[in-house]
């Protein structure tokens, strides 16, 4: 647990005012490092002359506390997801579960303190969870405290504060965005719901959260980046992990880490008369063109991989895939391995890490770190880019032969220069769950990725 971590406080708590000349109506304590539990009350008392100020919170918890950010894919409550009525009956078993959730805010300048909640801090029941659709409280954001709370058995705080339709520019600070050449203000498109003006949600919904204590941020955003500096995603979401670390760092004094742990979905798959609308290079941006993390680019970051959790059906669009619980699942592993430093946890699915041509035999021979299980062989979903000629072009190359750690691609179609090799990468690659690789014990799916060959 970070030293000092506090919430059920509502107040932002400043700088304790002491004996400073001008009194102040805004101070800060910070606390010596708490083991996680409670209920505590706190009592804050200030003596003015021959007055004493007194205010009590009740029912204070010490734990983990965590931001949930994004877009709609965030913003979806339990009510909307798969098994709604079961997920919102067991709320009595995580009462060490709190939630606050924000209110739709939009700001010009960063503000200091939060315009408006939808929800204090409070402990979750099946009214607030299942409140509406797009609104109080993120499915993804309590399913992954609610797997958290099961391993950890100590208190967690979960803060929604999320947007639909918004693009990561509303979210990012100038700064973050001028870094990556971003000057412009921008009030574009037609393609969301949500407010699409540079830096507004940072200024009204996230920063005036920064003088919190925070374990960490879990992030599920990018649809609205297909058709808006999608080619920038690889710079602005690497930049807005660096400014939040800093701001949130800054803003707490040093209690919330500097470098504190990252997560993040990526895009599943939604329904669209394009075979490529930007899906796959959003996913591959997502990762700062990695294909895992963490990686150099995105230190102590980790992913939930959900290409493979579409949901044709969707009432709410296939675009908001109602099988949150596997997100959050695969979330939280990547939590575990990542925030919370638990060994031996498989968190990733496999990555060819050896890439091999063997044209006389018309085969490309992946080899993988982690053990591989062929869920479903795939004539399609690899496909190498073959040239000849000056020009070149994507074919597909069918799964040929494998075992526990190899893969051999027939490219025999080819009849020129392979140049490059890519999985998956279409809007909707696969079935529900039924994507062609996974690790074997976790049902991770392999991420999507691309390969250039180096001759
Ligand atoms: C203010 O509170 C302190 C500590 O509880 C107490 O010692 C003091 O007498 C109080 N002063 C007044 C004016 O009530
Ligand atoms: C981001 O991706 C674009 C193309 O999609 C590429 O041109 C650019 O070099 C990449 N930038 C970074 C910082 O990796
Ligand atoms: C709260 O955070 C803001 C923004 O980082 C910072 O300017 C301010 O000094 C912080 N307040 C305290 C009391 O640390
Ligand atoms: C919904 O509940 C059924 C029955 O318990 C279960 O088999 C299924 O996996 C659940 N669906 C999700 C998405 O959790
Ligand atoms: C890690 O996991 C593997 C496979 O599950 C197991 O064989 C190995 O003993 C584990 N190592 C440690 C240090 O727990
Ligand atoms: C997998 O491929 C590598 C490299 O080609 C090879 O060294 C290894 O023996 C292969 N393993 C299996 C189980 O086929």
């Amino acid at each position: 647990m970070a030293p000092g971590a506090v919430f059920g406080l509502l107040l932002p708590l400043l700088l304790w005012a002491g004996r400073s000349a001008v009194p102040s109506n805004t101070w800060m304590v910070i606390l010596d490092p708490m083991k996680p539990g409670g209920p505590f009350e706190v009592m804050a008392q200030q003596t003015l002359g021959t007055m004493n100020f007194t205010k009590r919170v009740h029912d204070v918890l010490f734990g983990d506390v965590w931001l949930c950010s994004g877009q709609s894919n965030m913003q979806m409550t339990v009510l909307q997801i798969f098994n709604a009525t079961q997920e919102l009956s067991n709320t009595a078993a995580y009462q060490s579960v709190r939630i606050l959730s924000v209110s739709l805010v939009q700001a010009e300048e960063e503000l200091e303190d939060l315009d408006e909640v939808d929800l204090q801090w409070s402990k979750p029941t099946s009214e607030s969870l299942g409140h509406g659709y797009f609104t109080y409280m993120s499915a993804v954001c309590w399913l992954y405290g609610r797997y958290l709370y099961d391993t950890l058995q100590y208190p967690i705080g979960l803060i929604s504060s999320s947007w639909g339709g918004t693009p990561i520019e509303a979210w990012s600070s100038g700064r973050s965005l001028e870094a990556c050449g971003i000057f412009k203000k921008g009030s574009v498109s037609d393609f969301g719901a949500g407010p699409q003006e540079h830096s507004v949600l940072w200024n009204a919904m996230i920063h005036p959260l920064c003088n919190m204590t925070l374990k960490g941020v879990v992030w599920y955003q990018g649809e609205a980046n297909k058709d808006y500096n999608r080619d920038l995603y690889n710079c602005t979401f690497p930049a807005l992990i660096e400014d939040w670390r800093q701001t949130f760092h800054h803003g707490s004094q040093g209690q919330t880490e500097c470098f504190f742990p990252f997560g993040f979905v990526q895009l599943s798959s939604f329904l669209t008369g394009y075979s490529d609308d930007g899906f796959p290079e959003i996913r591959w941006h997502q990762t700062a063109d990695f294909g895992f993390v963490p990686n150099p680019k995105m230190p102590n970051t980790f992913m939930a991989v959900a290409m493979d959790l579409c949901d044709r059906d969707s009432p709410f669009g296939s675009i908001h895939p109602r099988d949150k619980q596997t997100v959050a699942y695969r979330l939280h592993l990547g939590a575990r391995a990542v925030a919370y430093g638990e060994k031996n946890l498989t968190f990733q699915g496999p990555l060819p890490e050896k890439i091999q041509l063997f044209a006389h035999k018309g085969l490309l021979s992946l080899t993988y770190s982690q053990q591989i299980q062929v869920q479903r062989r795939d004539n399609k979903i690899f496909e190498i880019s073959c040239c000849s000629d000056h020009q070149c072009k994507w074919l597909p190359a069918p799964m040929n032969t494998f075992s526990t750690h190899n893969l051999t691609l027939d490219i025999n179609s080819c009849l020129g220069t392979v140049v490059a090799l890519r999985y998956a990468w279409t809007t909707w690659p696969c079935e529900y769950k039924q994507c062609p690789l996974y690790h074997p014990s976790s049902t991770l799916p392999a991420p999507p990725f691309i390969a250039f060959a180096t001759y």
